[in-house]
């Protein structure tokens, strides 16, 4: 195993048995996350939903496979990207995550950004985007004001770009934001490529 692996495999321990907030004790499941650990591009979402508690996977229900396509779109598949969660339990009934849970979430999130040394976050939703923008000391009004716009950041790592995006399950139901959603995927598709070196 890659030093990576290992740590990876600590942290899912970790998370696997975690029970810091109350959401412990009602999920099925913990949802570490997963993807590549090389991975340039780490997506972010809020929570797991009921298939993700069902099945201890990110993003497999009908909002994953939206994703599943806006990655295709630009040439990614799920193996090529990490995508994680800003929380690793399921809230019930799919509500917003309380301030107290992400706090003490978030460090398992803030490692595994430290493993994977993404070059590239994109948030997805107003959860997701609050946090990491305020964790690189940017403001954080609503997704629909930041979505598509590039932060540069300092990370432990090196530099990094955050690009929040709309979260694919707001998009499911309204045509409009889907379209948005496309868009801003054809322009991380093309931030991606340069920063390969690609013309
Ligand atoms: Fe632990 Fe996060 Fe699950 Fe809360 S949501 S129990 S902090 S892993
Ligand atoms: N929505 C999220 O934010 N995360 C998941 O993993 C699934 C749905």
């Amino acid at each position: 195993m890659t030093s990576k692996e290992e740590l990876m495999r600590e942290l899912a321990e970790e998370v696997w048995s975690c029970r810091k907030c109350r959401l412990g004790s009602l999920r099925k499941n913990a949802v570490v996350g997963e993807g590549s650990l090389e991975a340039e591009l780490f997506l972010v979402g809020e929570a797991p939903g009921r298939v993700e508690d069902e099945t201890g996977r990110p993003f497999v229900g009908a909002a994953g496979r939206l994703l599943d396509r806006l990655l295709a779109d630009i040439g990614l598949r799920r193996e090529d990207v990490y995508i994680g969660n800003i929380l690793k339990c399921r809230p019930p009934g799919n509500r917003r995550p309380r301030a107290d849970e992400v706090e003490a979430c978030t460090p398992y999130l803030e490692r595994q950004l430290a493993i994977i040394q993404p070059r590239v976050i994109a948030p997805m939703g107003n959860s997701a985007a609050g946090y990491l923008l305020k964790r690189f000391g940017y403001e954080a009004p609503s997704i629909s004001r930041v979505h598509g716009r590039c932060f540069e950041a300092e990370a432990p790592w090196g530099r990094v770009l955050l690009f929040p995006l709309y979260h694919p399950a707001a998009a499911l139901y309204a045509k409009e934001l889907l379209r948005i959603l496309e868009d801003d995927f054809r322009v991380l598709g093309g931030i991606l490529r340069r920063l390969r070196g690609a013309p």
